[in-house]
């Protein structure tokens, strides 16, 4: 199989989920039975990754020893007879190779990507958020990928349609022309003024990106809140090659906050088989 990367930048600080994040990264909390950077991992094996490139700060290490193997615990697991957990724990060791790479300072997003590049190499390579979970019949990496592949192997990026006041939250695409739900990018602004959004169309947090980006991230200075936006770093190949962004189908779920993770956590709850009684009769142990 070709080796296929997917970069994951989990070097940020958390601050919308203080105190919770204070000694544990978000990446780690739980959604359902298993941590976000596992639901993160899973979607991109699902759309071919075969290699994850994790860009990490200093001390949040127990990201990447999620997903590395554990042989001791898989022993003990063994002994004691406990099937059904020995083959979680060894679902989660062997997802992929893991690669860890240091963001020095939480310089911003694009200045994470960028800290890929020597791993990456000379491919293109798919890049995730964690924050959002996606789900829906086809994850929204496979979907993009699957774009990728029909616009010449160029960059996408994934875009939804929100409020226009809310637009000021994300990077905001500027379109010139539509096939489906394809849209060719002529322009990307991070963080517009509601006023002057060219659209509603705003950028999420699934990418297929080209090795060229590195060289324009290099070149970007810092933007919105004085960090290195990915978005002004993609937007700086425009006009050098053809970008397309995707109206993917399928829903994100925020886990990047406390109102946003209980959400998730209720609605895929109540969608799942196992945790779905326990939304509607948790068991309260109540003294009488
Ligand atoms: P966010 O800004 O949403 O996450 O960045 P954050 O900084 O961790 O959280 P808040 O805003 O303080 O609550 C989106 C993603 O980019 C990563 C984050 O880890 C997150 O996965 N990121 C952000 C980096 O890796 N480095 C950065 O300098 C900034």
């Amino acid at each position: 199989m070709d080796l296929r990367h997917c970069v994951i930048p989990a070097a940020g600080l958390g601050t919308r989920f203080l105190p919770a994040t204070k000694a544990v990264p978000k990446e780690l909390l739980p959604v359902l039975d298993r941590p976000v950077i596992q639901w993160a991992v899973e979607e991109a094996v699902a759309a071919g990754a075969t290699d994850i490139v994790l860009v990490l700060a200093e001390g949040k290490e127990a990201i990447a020893n999620h997903l590395l193997p554990d042989p001791p615990l898989e022993r003990l697991l063994e002994e004691r007879g406990k099937r059904r957990e020995l083959e979680a724990v060894r679902h989660a060791g062997h997802l992929a190779n893991v690669t860890v790479v240091y963001q020095a300072e939480p310089n911003g997003l694009g200045d994470a990507v960028l800290c890929a590049a020597d791993v990456v190499g000379e491919r293109p390579f798919m890049c995730m958020l964690p924050d959002d979970l996606s789900v829906g019949a086809k994850p929204a990496l496979t979907q993009l990928w699957e774009a990728h592949e029909r616009h010449g192997r160029g960059p996408i990026i994934a875009l939804m349609r929100v409020p226009r006041e809310d637009i000021s939250r994300y990077g905001c695409a500027d379109v010139d022309l539509t096939e489906g739900r394809d849209h060719h990018v002529r322009g990307l602004v991070e963080k517009p003024k509601p006023a002057d959004a060219k659209s509603d169309l705003a950028v999420m947090g699934r990418y297929v990106l080209t090795p060229d980006v590195f060289d324009a991230l290099r070149a970007t200075p810092p933007g919105a809140l004085g960090e290195v936006q990915l978005t002004d770093g993609i937007a700086r190949l425009i006009g050098s090659r053809d970008i397309w962004g995707v109206e993917f189908e399928g829903r994100l779920l925020d886990v990047g906050t406390p109102a946003g993770w209980l959400q998730t956590n209720l609605q895929l709850a109540s969608d799942d088989g196992e945790f779905s009684p326990a939304v509607h009769a948790a068991p309260v142990r109540e003294a009488v």
